[in-house]
């Protein structure tokens, strides 16, 4: 059988442990899981692209068959550039499929040969998402537990940064 890859692709705003529970699942399924973050231009993030990388490639460094990258443009041309066969998608609750499904469809119509596959994360990870993550840590919550300690740790930084900006 050929390689089997998967592009896992996203914002990663920050980087979740729902994420991380899906590339776990993904990288024991496929051969090689692709972790594509999203070049948008169009959002304010909170973490740039390269800081975003740095983050996911310190996670993941040693998972032998995960690799972080970066994308623009459409995702299933990003797919066939990586010689993708899957895009991995992570389905958290009811109120994620009717937008999963439409960009699945999409993703279809667009390259019939790229299948998405969609993953649930395990239970304590259901109802995280890194909006509500961001949200927590900007009014002073604690996302112990939630995102990687890293992910942790940059927050804080980044939540310290901004407080010395308006002091
Ligand atoms: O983590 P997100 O923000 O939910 O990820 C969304 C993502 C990156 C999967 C989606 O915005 C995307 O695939 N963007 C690429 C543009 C594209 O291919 N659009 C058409 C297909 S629906």
């Amino acid at each position: 059988m050929s390689e089997v890859i998967a592009i896992y692709p996203g914002s990663f705003d920050p980087l979740t442990n729902g994420h991380v529970d899906i590339i776990q699942r993904g990288s024991r399924l496929f051969h090689r899981i692709v972790v594509g973050v999203l070049i948008n231009l169009e959002k304010a993030p909170l973490f740039t692209v390269p800081e975003r990388v740095a983050i996911a490639r310190e996670v993941f460094r040693g998972w032998d068959n995960v690799e972080v990258d970066t994308f623009d443009g459409l995702l299933v041309e990003y797919a066939r550039s990586k010689h993708a066969g899957v895009i991995v998608r992570g389905l958290r609750a009811v109120s994620d499929f009717e937008y999963e499904l439409q960009m699945a469809l999409m993703n279809r119509r667009l390259s019939p040969d790229v299948e998405t596959v969609f993953m649930m994360p395990a239970e304590p990870y259901t109802y995280v998402s890194s909006r509500l993550v961001k949200e927590v840590v900007a009014l002073g919550g604690s996302v112990h537990g939630l995102v990687p300690g890293i992910v942790e740790d940059r927050l804080r930084e980044k939540k310290l940064a901004r407080e010395t900006l308006r002091a």
